[in-house]
């Protein structure tokens, strides 16, 4: 079937530069506290959405495989909310792909709901702005929601559905930054990023996070716009490392890094102090994403092969907006 109710998005994964972590509302995806991150050009996931009388469920089909279970589930929680919007009744075949490999442990849940509220959206003919794709990207992943406007993005936190978006606070051309992803070898599966933040709250460290975030944003929105590559690493590694140590002292714990985690962490410092410009972050995983000035990525990406631990290091750019494809 082709037509008014069928297609196809394309959205960029994001590295958070300052990190969401926690809910004031987990059922509705409003943050505890704004977040700021880059696209990461190069790494997409293409997403197909086509509503059919003929279909009596959902169908997923994610990079090839017919998909069931929490993750179909997810997907369905955003097409009922498209489904309530637009009055459309039809079941819709969802078949999506990633370029990027899914044993390298990037989260692709940011590409991908940003890609299927696009898909969907429109494939249900319900046109949205940037803030409202935004809005219901973030229902179906928080992080999604940065990867609906392009480039360098903040999301504001809000307090509910209505003022709780992103948008981007410079082009990708604003600053020629990459990101030098080392995939270091996870021994265990991660708890995923949904009970995580759940879990942000028994943490102590929490309420103090939270707290500091405004002045966190505004050092990490000032070094952007400012293109202040020295203030940019410090705010970085600090709001990482402070996502970690809540990480760290939730009940159950979560402990996230490898020792060669650790061992990155270690150079990346070393590096900066001697003068390569490079700053790390890490999300809900073992893997170290590497931020450093375009003209250094390949001096960074040599580097970062030879510790001990690191497998395959992927490259990204700054990325652009989520768009349609034909
Ligand atoms: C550590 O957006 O993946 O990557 O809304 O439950 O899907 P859900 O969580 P998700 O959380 C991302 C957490 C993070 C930090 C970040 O990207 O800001």
């Amino acid at each position: 079937m082709s037509g008014i109710f069928s297609a196809t998005a394309v959205a960029c994964a994001n590295i958070a530069l300052v990190k969401y972590w926690g809910n004031r509302d987990d059922a509705l995806r409003i943050p505890a506290n704004g977040s700021i991150s880059m696209n990461l050009g190069g790494l997409f996931t293409r997403t197909s959405v086509s509503f059919q009388p003929s279909l009596p469920f959902d169908e997923l089909i994610l990079n090839g495989r017919e998909t069931t279970g929490k993750g179909l589930q997810r997907v369905t929680e955003m097409l009922d909310l498209v489904r309530a919007q637009t009055g459309l009744v039809h079941r819709a075949e969802v078949v999506s792909e990633n370029n990027f490999p899914s044993s390298a442990g990037i989260a692709s849940s940011a590409a991908a709901f940003a890609a299927l509220a696009l898909a969907a959206s429109h494939a249900a003919g319900w046109t949205l702005s940037e803030e409202g794709l935004s809005r219901l990207a973030r229902r179906g992943s928080g992080s999604a929601c940065r990867s609906i406007p392009g480039g360098f993005v903040e999301w504001r936190a809000g307090t509910r559905d209505e003022d709780s978006f992103a948008v981007s606070i410079a082009p990708p051309e604003h600053w020629d930054l990459a990101d030098c992803i080392a995939i270091v070898h996870a021994g265990r599966k991660k708890t995923g990023s949904t009970e995580g933040h759940a879990l942000a709250p028994t943490s102590p460290l929490q309420a103090a996070r939270v707290d500091d975030a405004p002045r966190r944003l505004d050092l990490c929105r000032r070094a952007v716009l400012g293109r202040d590559f020295d203030a940019l690493a410090r705010v970085i590694e600090l709001d990482s490392d402070m996502m970690h140590a809540v990480m760290q002292t939730s009940t159950p714990p979560l402990l996230y890094w490898q020792a060669a985690t650790v061992e990155i962490f270690r150079a990346v410092r070393e590096w900066r102090a001697s003068g390569l410009p490079v700053a790390y972050t890490v999300d809900a995983g073992p893997n170290v994403h590497v931020i450093c000035p375009r003209e250094v990525r390949a001096e960074t990406e040599r580097r970062l092969r030879e510790i001990p631990g690191v497998g395959e290091v992927l490259v990204a750019e700054v990325g652009g907006a989520a768009r349609l494809a034909d």
